[in-house]
């Protein structure tokens, strides 16, 4: 049976007021008809939800690993949703970490987590569940189309890179900004896995299903294609 992993960002799982109910079905649905055919490892987002902790932790004084562990906090509470949606086709809790993950899988089709450690984001998290689990693919579903050669939130210059390589990807996702809760098409250390291992990434709308289940199953999709 074929591996493969779904980064799946929290700005697809949280709406403004919190989490999407009705987005967990549906995409839980597509989960569970893959799950005859691939092993799957699914990574949570935190959304807006966590930038909302990390900012109120900032305020109150914590320091930057001390947020990225309220981060993760929510990432794992995300899992948790997820697993739900999935009844128990999903390993009933998020593994802490990538070994924990792969005892998880083998006595269930699928398996969700969170984050991991401080310093990351569930991007680096789904690149080294994916290299551990020797995913063929690893999906980011995010909450753009794909990977634009500027935020096509704040430049209408920004044009959709349909297909790039590894070294592409890192070159782009260098120029981060640093501290808890950053916003990028692609965390920069899970850009340097998925290099060294040489594992397609291919980067879609979350919310548009049948385009995600398409990039899930290695057919041809809309967004972006990293290898
Ligand atoms: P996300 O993976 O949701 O980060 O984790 P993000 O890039 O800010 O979210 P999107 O994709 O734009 O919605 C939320 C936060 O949790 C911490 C980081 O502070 C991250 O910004 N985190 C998460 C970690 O420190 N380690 C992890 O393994 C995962």
């Amino acid at each position: 049976m074929e591996t493969v992993a779904l980064s799946l960002g929290g700005s697809v799982l949280i709406k403004d007021d919190g989490p999407d109910t009705d987005y967990l079905r549906a995409v839980a649905k597509v989960l569970l008809d893959l799950s005859g055919k691939y092993k799957l490892f699914v990574v949570t987002g935190g959304g807006k939800v966590a930038r909302n902790y990390i900012k109120a932790g900032r305020e109150l004084g914590a320091d930057e690993s001390y947020l990225d562990e309220m981060g993760i906090e929510v990432t794992r509470l995300n899992a948790r949703l997820l697993i739900l949606a999935l009844g128990g086709k999903a390993f009933h809790a998020p593994p802490k970490n990538y070994e924990d993950a792969m005892h998880a899988a083998a006595t269930h089709p699928i398996v969700v987590m969170g984050g991991v450690s401080p310093g990351i984001t569930t991007d680096a998290v789904s690149a080294l569940l994916a290299e551990r689990a020797k995913a063929k693919r690893l999906v980011n579903a995010t909450s753009v189309n794909g990977a634009y050669t500027e935020d096509p939130k704040k430049s209408p210059n920004a044009r959709l890179i349909p297909r790039m390589s590894h070294d592409e990807l890192i070159t782009l996702v260098s120029r981060t900004p640093s501290g808890a809760g950053p916003s990028t098409v692609f965390d920069s250390v899970g850009a340097r896995v998925l290099a060294r291992s040489r594992i397609v990434l291919s980067i879609v709308d979350g919310r548009d299903l049948p385009n995600l289940r398409d990039a899930l199953e290695g057919k041809a999709f809309r967004g972006t294609q990293v290898q």
